[in-house]
Order: C-alpha cells, then sequence, then structure tokens
C-alpha cells in the first residue's frame, strides 16, 4: 500500500486548499481526492448519523483504492471520526485536521481568538477539549457559520461571492473588550481559506487568519510510508460521491490538476 495515492477526503472542495500544500510538499506521490458531496454540508448532519456514513465510506475506499494514508482536510468530519476511523482501520494511517487553537494561543497579543467553523465543528466535545487544554489563558470565541462553507463552493465554481454575505458570516469573529480587540481567527474549516481575501477586505480591523493546511500537509508528509517503486503516470483523480461533476466542477477541478 506504500504505492498507494495520498487519498484526501472532504464534504466538498474545501480539502484543496490543503491539497495545494500536499503537492508542494510530496511531488512525487499520486493524489486521490474524495468529495463526499452526496452529503455536503457537513456542518449540520446530526453526529451519529455523520460517524456512520463516513466510517462506512471509508471501508470501501481503502479497499477499492489501497491508499499510502488517508489525509481528513476538514475539521467538521476529523473532530468527530478520527478516533473511530483509527479503530475502524488499524492498518492505516489518518491525518486529520482539527482547529488551530493550540498555534492561535501561542501567538495571539491581545488574548482574543476566535474561532470561525461550521455549526458541527463549534459543537464538538473535541474543539472544547482543545480549548481547555491549549488555551485556557485566553478568551476563545467559537463562530458557528452555517452559509460560509456553501459560499466558498459558488465562488470557486462561478468566481462571484456576495461580500455583504460574507461580512455577514464573520462579523461575530470581532470581539473588543477594555480596550483590547481580536487579533486572531482560526480558519477551522477548509473552505474558507478561499474567501480570505474576501474576509480581509471587509474585516473591521487587521487580524491574523489562520489558515493550517501547510501544517497538514507536513504532519502528512512525516508519516508517508516511503515509496517502493514508482507512482503510475496520468493525472490526480477525484471522486464524487454524488456522481459525475457539472461542467463548472470539472474545469475547477482541472485547475488543480484533477480529473473526475
Ligand atoms: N470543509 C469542511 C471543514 O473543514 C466542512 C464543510 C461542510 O461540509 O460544512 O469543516
Amino acid at each position: 500500500m506504500s504505492d498507494g495515492p495520498v487519498l484526501l477526503f472532504d464534504s466538498g472542495l474545501g480539502g484543496l486548499t490543503v491539497l495545494r500544500e500536499a503537492r508542494v510538499l510530496m511531488p512525487e506521490r499520486r493524489f486521490l481526492y474524495v468529495a463526499d458531496n452526496a452529503a455536503f454540508p457537513y456542518g449540520n448532519w446530526e453526529e451519529e448519523a455523520l460517524r456512520d456514513r463516513i466510517v462506512t465510506l471509508f471501508g470501501r475506499l481503502i479497499e477499492e483504492h489501497r491508499p499510502s494514508i488517508c489525509m481528513i482536510p476538514c475539521n467538521t468530519a476529523s473532530t468527530l471520526v478520527l478516533g473511530d476511523l483509527r479503530a475502524a482501520y488499524p492498518g492505516m494511517s489518518f491525518v486529520g485536521t482539527v482547529p488551530a487553537i493550540k498555534p492561535a494561543a501561542e501567538r495571539t497579543r491581545s488574548g482574543l481568538v476566535s474561532v470561525l467553523a461550521t455549526p458541527g465543528t463549534v459543537k464538538r466535545q473535541y474543539t472544547r477539549d482543545l480549548i481547555t487544554q491549549w488555551a485556557s489563558k485566553c478568551e476563545v470565541h467559537l463562530v458557528g457559520s452555517v452559509h460560509l462553507a456553501a459560499l466558498a463552493e459558488d465562488y470557486l465554481r462561478n468566481g462571484f461571492v456576495d461580500e455583504n454575505a460574507v461580512q455577514t458570516e464573520t462579523a461575530p469573529c470581532f470581539i473588543e473588550r477594555d480596550g483590547r480587540r481580536t487579533d486572531i481567527v482560526v480558519l477551522a474549516c477548509t473552505h474558507y481559506p478561499f474567501l480570505a481575501n474576501r474576509m480581509r477586505k471587509t474585516a473591521p480591523w487587521p487580524v491574523d487568519w489562520l489558515d493550517p493546511a501547510e501544517a497538514i500537509a507536513r504532519r502528512a508528509l512525516s508519516l508517508l510510508p516511503s515509496q517502493s517503486g514508482e507512482a503510475p503516470d496520468g493525472p490526480d483523480r477525484a471522486i464524487f460521491t454524488a456522481g459525475a461533476p457539472d461542467a463548472a466542477t470539472r474545469a475547477l477541478i482541472r485547475g488543480f490538476g484533477l480529473r473526475a
């Protein structure tokens, strides 16, 4: 399996922000991108049903594609099922993506940090535990956004996004207290970095928008089994659980070097 593709799994197109970084660090590897878009967005799913769905799906993916490693560039999935996946498939390495609360707590100067994520990630015990463990000296605001992931997908496909809608979703991240202001916003959904420019433009003051994509790719590289032969030629592939993607999505993923 060490020669199998690096599998990246997300509910939709957000994991492409991590694929970009993974390609830079692992240029000799083949990648398989899996979008569970039949279930997009994950943010509003009931936990038990989503857990069962993802664990079952991975059984099929591992059997069919024999990946060398599985990356889950999706906070909403990782904060829920990482432990279950490791228990169900003990021979496989899983690299998760969880809110970058520890680096944010280390970097903040004002002590006011916001975590922008899907409603699912915001309510997870995993996220709350990260705050207790790493950020007890800071004031952390969890901001659940219902619409941002879908806005990012629309923007990717159509090149247009309503800036007012982006501003409405990000506004609760900005807190002022006793002369201090939020100085870090953790982008705890892999879709959000695609909207980072719009977020910057519509922010009431400058903050550091923390995107952990590169750190996730580094972690995967450190766990990747070494290759015994050369990777097969040909383009990297993408699989969509909802079936063949539309023309706009096909064109988009081609830009990321993927074929459906
Ligand atoms: N990209 C995802 C994340 O990192 C989830 C988006 C969604 O399906 O709601 O959380």
